[in-house]
């Protein structure tokens, strides 16, 4: 099996910034160290209330990091024209309600998507590789592909919230869907990603689901470099997500 990347979300380095109005911690600070501590990328999310990253974020982590970007932002023109001038590795489309705490269901490619093969287009021809955040609906793989995302990301937070509750037959109905949606997906030649809410407990089925190519990191991590520093979070995780790999063969 490929090795399994592991992109880092720095979103909450901002967060706890913006909490005190000061100039750090430093989110690409913690992006730089993220590098050296074994993540594949790094990703932020500049939400259109700039609540965590901000614009000058963006423009300091394009300069600043040697590893893809993977620029997250809702699909709307303002995002489109940042993304045009920053030329990020990855452009991940997500939804954004602006009274929700986090990203919480996925982008409704179907239902959007004559607009969405518009959006898209032009940043595929700037080199973009742009991705879907999604659920695992047939529906929405199919209409991610069509619309020419080079890449699906493949939601995680339902998973990640029966895990945490207890729910172990939900939680495995759910995996076993999002083995098929990546089964889906990857045969329609959509590379696959994942992520929301994965931790050290929860993130090993989802790195041994053989059709995904990266996991996208955020929350659990910042928290954890709380008591251990997130070089070592990240390592832990990177092993981790090794670990499941290996056993799966
Ligand atoms: N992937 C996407 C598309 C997201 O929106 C988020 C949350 O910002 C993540 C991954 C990371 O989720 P978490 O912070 O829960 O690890």
């Amino acid at each position: 099996m490929e090795k399994l990347r592991l992109g880092v979300n720095i979103d909450h380095v901002a967060t706890v910034r913006n909490a005190r109005g000061s100039a750090w911690p430093d989110p690409l600070r913690a992006a730089i160290l993220a590098e050296a501590s074994g993540a594949d990328g790094i990703t932020a999310h500049l939400r259109e209330d700039p609540r965590h990253i901000r614009f000058a974020d963006m423009d300091a982590l394009r300069a600043g990091i040697g590893i893809p970007l993977n620029f997250e932002c809702a699909a709307t023109d303002e995002m489109a024209a940042i993304a045009l001038r920053l030329k990020p590795h990855a452009v991940c489309l997500v939804p954004e309600r602006r009274e929700e705490r986090t990203t919480e269901g996925g982008l409704d490619v179907a239902g959007d998507e004559n607009r969405l093969t518009q959006y898209v287009a032009p940043l595929r021809a700037a080199g973009c590789r742009v991705s879907m955040f999604i659920g695992h609906a047939e529906a929405q793989i199919r209409a991610s592909a069509r619309i020419g995302a080079a890449v699906v990301e493949l939601h995680t937070g339902h998973y990640s919230d029966l895990h945490a509750e207890g729910r172990d037959d939900a939680a495995e109905t759910e995996l076993e869907a999002l083995r098929q949606g990546a089964a889906l997906a990857h045969s329609l030649g959509l590379e696959v990603h994942a992520g929301h809410g994965l931790t050290y407990d929860n993130v090993a089925p989802i790195a041994a689901i053989p059709e995904v190519r990266e996991l996208n990191i955020g929350h659990f991590l910042i928290g954890e470099a709380i008591f251990m520093g997130l070089g070592p979070a990240i390592e832990e995780m990177r092993r981790r997500m090794d670990q499941a790999r290996l056993r799966r063969g």
